[in-house]
């Protein structure tokens, strides 16, 4: 037997550390804030945490823009807090998977401080810049977050490129010295004692911005074998590369251990499934089951012995799960169970976004007002410039935007959520007192719960990680349902999608070993209906 990696049985929590506890009254969440849940994802069981940025940073883009990759953000604590941070979870056997965010920095890092002072400075390679066409930006790039990917330097007379805000200039991966600073910072978090890297937007390193190439650019593989080579590649860490560009071969290439590149890829193309193909995130449509099912059996399948896939609904990004494709009214708890199992039956490893675990839900996102996140303040003048009617553009927003995820962790029903005891850095979602970790922790039945029982069953039975994966009735229109086969095993995990009772056979028996409804030990298969958001898994009895 082969000897398997040990995060194929884990289960990742991500934290989005202004936004989790705060245990000094300044209203942003704080490392000794973590360190004081650390009980609560002991009791939930996961095994890693991805900890979004808490390095220094002037927070242009909350962290994702860097001014000391190896110094901590005083708002967040100290270096010594963060040691502590690392130790105590090791004591709880959690692993830290930091984030590294090296495809740009803050224009307030050292390095951009000194590249734009002038063109012979040395550090202005390690940027990208472009002398202007008629006092035009040198071509068409644009910023995933609106508007030109070029800014004028007043200093030197010439554009620097930013594929974020401007407070983001893009790194020059094709100077070494850059590469070598990465793999510096990268070693310096090693040799602190973390598990492993999230690496932010790591598709687009390989840029070739005069051919307006964004994306997996032709040395993209070059650098990431590289980077394998120069840090991680035989210490036993996990990584994870974000890459909103790939497709089925692009994931191999990044996941396929013989590559020694990355463990695994967060694809999006799920994600992609309720916006109108070819526009933006904010061009709203209806999602089809028949795609999402097609899209997750397509990586399933693809990845199968050659790659890894993770599985994920939500992070800091991405609106709330039970809003997005769920109900967050009256079929909250079951649909969010529903989900659950969906994405935790799957092959690969799962993630959850903070709150995800209590069933948390997009907040009302009623004006401009309401909105904290750079990119949809930014999106909201842009589109009331060019005409869109306000009420379309909240539409887009409260049903889209990033705000949604980072509201405070609802804690408990008390003062702003037990979040903090101050002024918290962003409202608290007027759920709370409904929706909080505390309550969930009293019942039972509830969606805790429900994803404590998911991630105990993944260290439990091997089925759940090394089966076979096939899906049933691809062209039913309620029913997510699909197989996975192991060691003469069979299980099947079946779910209504939507909040009508829907029909389902199968000609089988089957041993419950998890739902969201109360169940008889065993089911008879053959003709049942499903209930509303109805979830279970089973395993086979052939008869
Ligand atoms: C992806 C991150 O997840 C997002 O929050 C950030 O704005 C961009 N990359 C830029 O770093």
């Amino acid at each position: 037997m082969i000897k398997e990696k040990w995060w194929k049985k884990s289960v990742v929590y991500q934290i989005y550390p202004r936004s989790f506890c705060d245990s000094n009254g300044d209203g942003i969440g704080d490392i000794n804030g973590i360190r004081s849940k650390l009980w609560y994802l002991k009791e939930l069981g996961i095994d890693i945490i991805w900890l979004s940025p808490v390095y220094s940073s002037p927070n242009a883009d909350n962290g994702y823009d860097i001014s000391d990759y190896c110094g901590i953000s005083p708002e967040y604590g100290t270096m010594d807090e963060m040691k502590a941070l690392i130790d105590e979870c090791e004591n709880c056997g959690i692993k830290i998977m930091m984030d590294l965010v090296v495809n740009h920095t803050s224009d307030e890092h050292p390095w951009f401080i000194e590249a734009k002072q002038s063109k012979d400075n040395p550090y202005r390679e390690y940027y990208i810049w472009r002398k202007g066409e008629k006092g035009n930006p040198p071509n068409q790039l644009e910023s995933c977050f609106g508007g030109s990917a070029w800014e004028y330097s007043e200093e030197t007379k010439e554009y620097y490129l930013h594929f974020f805000h401007k407070k983001q200039p893009d790194l020059n991966w094709e100077n070494q010295a850059v590469r070598k600073e990465v793999w510096k910072i990268m070693n310096y978090w090693i040799d602190m004692g973390i598990g492993g890297f999230r690496m932010d937007v790591i598709d687009m390193i390989g840029k070739v911005p005069d051919k307006e190439i964004k994306e997996n650019g032709p040395r993209l593989h070059e650098y990431l074998q590289e980077m394998n080579r120069e840090t991680f590649g035989e210490k036993n860490l996990v990584t994870v590369g974000e890459c909103w560009g790939a497709d089925i071969e692009k994931g191999r290439l990044y996941s396929d251990p013989e590559r020694k590149e990355l463990d695994m890829i967060f694809q999006f193309e799920q994600m992609l499934l309720d916006q109108v193909p070819g526009k933006s995130k904010w061009d709203l449509k209806p999602l089809e089951l028949k795609q999402l099912k097609q899209v997750f059996a397509k990586w399933q399948d693809a990845l199968e012995g050659k790659g890894w896939n993770s599985l994920f609904w939500n992070n800091h990004d991405l609106p709330r799960i039970v809003s997005r494709w769920g109900n967050d009214k009256e079929y909250r708890v079951e649909s969010a169970k529903m989900l659950a199992t969906i994405l935790h039956g799957m092959k690969g490893t799962p993630y959850i976004y903070q709150g995800e675990e209590i069933g948390m839900t997009n907040c009302p996102l009623l004006s401009v007002e309401d909105l904290a996140d750079v990119e949809s303040r930014n999106m909201y003048y842009e589109r009331k410039q060019m005409g869109y009617k306000e009420e379309d553009i909240m539409n887009s927003i409260s049903t889209k935007a990033r705000d949604n995820a980072r509201t405070p962790m609802q804690w408990n029903d008390g003062y702003e959520a037990g979040f903090t005891e101050g002024t918290p850095w962003y409202r608290v979602n007027p759920n709370y007192m409904e929706i909080n970790a505390k309550k969930a922790l009293e019942d039972k039945d509830s969606i805790f719960y429900y994803y404590k029982e998911l991630i105990y069953l993944r260290k439990k039975e091997p089925i759940l990680i090394y089966g076979n994966f096939k899906l049933l009735y691809p062209e039913d229109k309620s029913v997510f349902a699909y197989i996975r086969e192991w060691d003469y095993k069979k299980w099947l995990i079946v779910c209504n999608f939507y909040g009508n009772p829907t029909d389902f056979m199968y000609p089988a028996k089957g041993q419950v070993i998890l739902s969201n409804y109360k169940q008889e030990p065993v089911i008879l298969l053959e003709n049942i209906s499903l209930r509303p958001y109805e979830a279970i898994i089973c395993e086979l009895i052939e008869t």
